[in-house]
């Protein structure tokens, strides 16, 4: 991350939008970054969640809005921090860039591509920032293989393998099951995180088709066998329990996804990617390099990786977003990264949607 950058002395007047879940995550991780950062107003259409948020980080008497867009009219923040179910990310992030705010918007970036599009073209036309919260680019494991990549130790991308498989996952929380307010199941919760990171290593190709297949059979069914998140909402679940895709890139490599909320395999949970190319390959779970070397085919894993762990990956997406609206780092996650992804998971929907046929991707 070595671009110039002009650099702000002032801390960061951020405000939160959405304050359910991971908007405690997003805390901690902004905690420890006191030095540059100020937490200036909350916004939630449920007050129990904004005072929650207050209790647990002891943020005082931060103001707190029912209404974001009063937030943005009263308070002026320099950035916002999109919390929202899915379904608000593209509102909240172009009426708070029309409103002069830089944006962090949490996975997936909207519901659909249409909507990434007019959030990114919102932010240009205010010349301000706006940075997808992806988060396992920043883990050492990644930044290796994108290294590897870069640097031509794996030669041309032929194949990739993407996984983000839970047996047994059904969020029993928020709208996780309501495909009109998340746009999908798995496919666009959990496999934006493996498919971005991915997309990443590869160094960003452009997608230009993809197919995909959708499968519901336990999820829209009240849950019986004992797990982890039992009692979900089955009867407003309108989402998929497995999806599995297959991408094609301008650059002639191809990519294959599949995403489980519940379905029967042996991953907990898995978030995982292999890399195969004409020199090398790779393994995110692994963090592994395989190539041919010294006459012998060599595995290159590095003896010292740093935390790769969920908060590890939180602590650099806050830390990263934070300093790239002060000035001091690139974007770690620009809208038109986000913007591909969105393409290829809407190529995936939309082609399940025809039965499996492939669905051509426009750039
Ligand atoms: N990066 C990650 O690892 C990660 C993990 C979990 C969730 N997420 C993403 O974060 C987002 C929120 O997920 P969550 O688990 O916190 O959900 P959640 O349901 O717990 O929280 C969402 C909050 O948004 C509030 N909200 C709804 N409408 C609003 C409005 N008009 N104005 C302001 N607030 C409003 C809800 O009341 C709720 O408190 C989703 O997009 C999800 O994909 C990311």
């Amino acid at each position: 991350m070595s671009k110039r950058v002009t650099r702000s002395s002032k801390p960061l007047r951020l405000a939160i939008i959405g304050t359910g879940g991971i908007s405690n995550t997003h805390l901690r991780h902004l905690a420890p970054l006191a030095d540059r950062v100020q937490i200036v107003a909350l916004a939630d259409i449920k007050p129990k969640a904004m005072a929650q948020r207050i209790e647990d980080h002891k943020l005082g008497d931060v103001p707190q809005f029912t209404d974001y867009r009063k937030l943005l009219r009263q308070i002026n923040p320099d950035a916002v921090d999109i919390c929202t179910p899915n379904g608000l990310h593209a509102p909240v992030s172009i009426d708070s860039s029309r409103a002069g705010c830089h944006v962090l918007v949490e996975k997936p970036m909207a519901m659909n591509a249409t909507e990434a599009k007019a959030m990114i073209a919102a932010a240009k036309k205010a010349r301000r920032k706006l940075i997808v919260g992806f988060q396992y680019r920043y883990d050492p494991r990644t930044q290796m293989i994108r290294k590897a990549f870069d640097q031509g130790a794996l030669g041309t991308i032929h194949f990739a393998r993407v996984q983000a498989l839970r047996r047994r996952g059904i969020p029993n929380w928020g709208v996780f099951g309501r495909k009109e307010l998340q746009g999908g199941g798995p496919m666009i919760d959990i496999g934006v995180h493996a498919l971005e990171m991915c997309h990443y290593a590869m160094g960003a190709p452009r997608p230009v088709a993809a197919m995909g297949q959708t499968f519901t059979y336990l999820g829209d069914k009240p849950s019986k066998t004992a797990s982890r998140w039992p009692n979900w909402d089955y009867k407003t679940y309108t989402v998929e329990d497995l999806a599995v895709g297959h991408i094609r890139f301008a650059d002639g490599a191809v990519l294959h996804i599949e995403s489980s909320f519940a379905a029967h395999h042996q991953h907990e949970d898995l978030i995982d990617f292999q890399l195969m190319g004409s020199k090398g390959g790779a393994s995110f779970a692994d963090g592994t390099i395989y190539n041919d070397q010294f006459d012998h085919q060599v595995n290159v894993k590095a003896d010292w990786l740093g935390p790769t762990d969920f908060h590890s990956h939180f602590a650099n997406k806050m830390r990263l977003a934070v300093d790239h609206f002060l000035g001091r780092e690139p974007n770690g996650a620009p809208g038109e990264h986000g913007l591909m992804v969105q393409q290829m998971l809407d190529a995936i929907y939309a082609s399940a949607d025809k039965g499996g046929r492939e669905v051509a991707i426009k750039a």
